[in-house]
């Protein structure tokens, strides 16, 4: 609450952002909604069990939302700005991994114009409701009030695309990192020597760093199609200042994934799990 008002949090797509950050918005008795129209089980699920307030349509949860967030898969970000884009009466931000061009396509169909580009800038998984994100656009500072809910929201500034400029940029390294790691420790895995590399590699990288590389492994493997669509709208962005070879290998590689594991239901616990279930 501020004052007496109960701030209204809507979203769009209910996974793992939008129910890490709900969780930590409801425990300061921030509103949370959402629609479950046409969704899976597994989105269902979700929802119910972090107790968020269910709307019929998406365009009852804009009309209800005081701040709009689009948490959906990034090939879909323009589509659901365009399908509520006339209903949204608050700030609406886009905080997909998509290209600064594809951020811009999706909020000009927000009619009152407040939007926000928004990018979590580090693991939601490992970091939780305090994961560092920056925004820019005119609305970023009314976007930025959900710091006093214990967000960890930091406005870079008042364009449109900075905001998912630097996101698609930090996105290229640690997501080609991902790759590498994964293909490494899977020859390692299949040599019997998975555990020599990650003690080898914990003895030479940073403090944290086998906790950290079966996280990208076991979210790499979850993520797979999600990480292929946004190295995509990476390879859009940099090819207009680069020829990007190391960001096209990776976003082949998510694709191959995609393929090999299909739809996981869940993210696994073990990178082996992973492993064995690539060589059936
Ligand atoms: N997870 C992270 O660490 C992270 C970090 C930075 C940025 N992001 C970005 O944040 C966004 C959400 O990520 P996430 O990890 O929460 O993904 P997720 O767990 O895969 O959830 C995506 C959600 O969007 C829903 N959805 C898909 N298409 C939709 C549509 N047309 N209308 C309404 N809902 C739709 C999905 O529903 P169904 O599955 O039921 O169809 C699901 O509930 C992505 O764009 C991602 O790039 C994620």
């Amino acid at each position: 609450m501020i004052g007496d008002i109960s701030m209204k949090v809507g979203f769009i797509g209910f996974g793992e952002v939008a129910t890490t950050i709900s969780k930590g918005l409801r425990d300061k008795a921030v509103e949370i909604y959402t629609s479950l129209e046409g969704r899976t089980p597994r989105t269902c699920s979700l929802a119910e069990k972090t107790g968020v307030n269910i709307c019929e349509d998406q365009i009852e949860v804009a009309k209800n939302s005081d701040i709009l967030i689009s948490t959906v898969t990034p090939s879909q970000a323009v589509e659901v700005a365009r399908a509520v884009g006339k209903y949204s009466k608050g700030v609406y931000a886009d905080i997909n991994n998509v290209s600064p061009k594809t951020v811009e396509e999706a909020l000009s169909y927000i009619e009152n114009g407040k939007t926000v580009d928004a990018a979590i800038m580090g693991s939601i998984k490992r970091l939780g409701f305090n994961v560092p994100i920056i925004v820019s656009g005119s609305s970023a500072i009314q976007f930025m009030k959900l710091n006093k809910y214990g967000m960890n929201i930091k406005v870079i500034g008042p364009e449109i695309g900075q905001a998912s400029t630097l996101k698609m940029l930090r996105s290229s390294y640690t997501k080609s990192v991902s790759a590498l790691l994964f293909e490494s420790l899977y020859s390692a895995y299949k040599l019997g020597l998975d555990e020599e590399l990650l003690k080898s590699l914990e003895e030479t990288e940073c403090p944290g760093f086998r906790e950290s590389a079966i996280s990208r492994i076991t979210s790499s493997a979850f993520h797979a199609e999600r990480r292929a669509q946004e190295l995509y709208e990476i390879l859009d962005m940099i090819s207009e200042y680069s020829d990007p070879m190391i960001s096209k290998a990776t976003a082949e590689f998510f694709n191959m994934l995609t393929k090999k594991l299909g739809k996981l239901e869940k993210t696994p616990e073990d990178y082996k799990n992973i492993f064995e279930r690539i060589q059936k």
